[in-house]
């Protein structure tokens, strides 16, 4: 299995987006990670449905975008005509997880379902079959830069076990506190995509920094 990394804009340089957005285009990263957040699912606020359209105008890899919101059915017609490949969903912010996943999939846009840290996931049983990506969080959402939380070593085990007993093609996609240390281990865990922000972007050399997530 290909091993994808994802880097986050969250932690980009927003004075130099355009240089940054060029940066993951000459890299060795495969899509844009962009982090929408709404200040009642996560207490920060960061990016909507314009900053997306801007990116995906320049972006040549497929758009990643994580939904940080509440009720994100509100926004999935939104999402998809500022360009998402790809759109996650928070299984804590939705009340008709099914459904959604479901008016998500009709645009033909790749659903993933993002747990928190404190969601098991056995509650996916029910949609792994459904969905493309399941979104470990290994941070509490909402900010870059925090420490990863090291029971998701845990929870990778126990999301590979439930796709394998369900027999779902979806992918296990990491995100928060990826760093040169943990990258391997998780790839090695059964990771199939790392989202990293800070990583990346606090490095005077990102596509380097990028090229060793990948690397060991
Ligand atoms: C956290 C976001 C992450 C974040 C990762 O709520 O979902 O994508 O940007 O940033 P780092 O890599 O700095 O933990
Ligand atoms: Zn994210």
């Amino acid at each position: 299995m290909k091993k994808i990394i994802a880097p986050s804009l969250l932690s980009a340089n927003l004075a130099f987006l355009y240089r940054d957005i060029e940066m993951i285009n000459e890299s060795e990263a495969d899509w844009f990670h962009i982090d929408i957040m709404d200040s009642s699912f996560v207490s920060n606020i960061s990016f909507g449905s314009l900053f997306t359209k801007y990116v995906k105008k320049h972006a040549h890899k497929p758009m990643d975008v994580h939904l940080m919101i509440l009720q994100p059915e509100r926004y999935i017609k939104e999402f998809k005509d500022c360009g998402s490949d790809h759109l996650h969903i928070h299984y804590e912010a939705c009340i008709h997880l099914h459904k959604t996943i479901y008016s998500i999939k009709k645009y033909g846009i790749k659903v993933g379902v993002a747990v928190n840290p404190h969601t098991p996931v056995f509650l996916l049983k029910d949609v792994i079959k459904d969905i493309d990506f399941v979104l470990l969080m290994s941070v509490n959402p909402g900010f870059s830069g925090q420490k990863f939380i090291k029971q998701t070593y845990q929870k990778l085990e126990e999301t590979k076990d439930l796709i394998l007993q369900k027999d779902s093609s979806a992918l296990i996609e990491v995100d928060g506190g990826i760093n040169l240390e943990n990258a391997s281990l998780l790839f090695k865990n059964g990771a199939d995509i790392l989202v990293a922000g800070t990583t990346i972007f606090s490095n005077s050399n990102p596509k380097k920094i990028i090229h060793r997530l990948l690397e060991e």
